[in-house]
């Protein structure tokens, strides 16, 4: 069997999947918390769609009020920190890196408290100032997989997604405006453009949740492929010419 016919679109096998997905809450104190709206729909859409087309996937979920998808696994996190440890929970689990994607979709607060305070904080007893410390980067901390990161911004998202992409070592960014009608957090729609390191932009329609997650998970799967491909050729070349001797 050549390489092209092991890496080839009928025989790509069983990937894993893992998922970051909604917002996540860096607490004040018991009562109070910082965080976002994101409403993790992209993210269970892409775990969805994934586990459809015969994948494993696992979904790291923050504090969302959505279902399960049918066919996949999920993993609670409240807080940057919580989600960090159970991505890493996930990513361990997966059978080997190399057919293994990971998709960041989760709003995750870059500043924590530097502090948690036990017991609610009294109106008269604070002082108005709140310390904050930045929390891990998920996305760059994760290596060896194929990765997807998101960047939703309230301006012009793509002007700085090529260099997100190569900072994180990234495969593609979904870059979206958040404040345009029918993008980015709540809504069932979003109007993306997939932003590579090259600097290439591919402009998408406005489009469903459902529809973008299904043209993300085809599009992290040609790049697994094209990674297989890269690695079985390496491979390959020793093999041959241990042939020709
Ligand atoms: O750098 P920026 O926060 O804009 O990057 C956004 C991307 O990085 C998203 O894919 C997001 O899920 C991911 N991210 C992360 N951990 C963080 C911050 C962002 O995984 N602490």
């Amino acid at each position: 069997m050549t390489a092209a016919q092991i890496v080839g679109e009928k025989t790509l096998e069983k990937l894993t999947f893992v998922i970051t997905a909604g917002p996540t809450r860096e607490y004040i104190d018991p009562v109070r918390f910082i965080s976002n709206p994101s409403s993790g729909k992209t993210g269970f859409e892409i775990a969805r769609a994934a586990a459809r087309r015969g994948h494993r996937a696992i979904v790291v979920a923050g504090p969302v009020s959505l279902a399960t998808p049918r066919g996949t696994e999920r993993l609670d996190a409240v807080s940057a920190r919580d989600m960090m440890r159970e991505t890493r929970k996930a990513l361990a689990s997966a059978a080997s890196p190399e057919k293994t994607v990971f998709i960041a979709t989760a709003a995750v607060a870059d500043w924590r408290p530097a502090k948690k305070a036990a017991k609610k904080i009294k109106k008269a007893a604070f002082d108005g100032v709140l310390r904050l410390v930045r929390n891990p980067d998920i996305l760059k901390s994760v290596r060896g997989v194929v990765k997807i990161g998101f960047a939703a911004e309230t301006g012009d998202a793509v002007k700085q997604a090529a260099a997100k992409c190569k900072a994180k070592d990234l495969e593609f960014v979904v870059a979206n405006d958040v404040t345009v009608p029918g993008a980015g957090f709540g809504c069932d729609t979003n109007i993306v453009a997939f932003v590579r390191r090259d600097g290439s932009v591919e402009r998408k329609p406005k489009m469903s949740k459902r529809a973008l997650a299904a043209e993300i998970v085809k599009s992290a799967e040609d790049a697994v492929r094209a990674r297989l491909k890269k690695i079985s050729r390496y491979a390959i070349i020793p093999q041959n010419k241990e042939d020709e001797r």
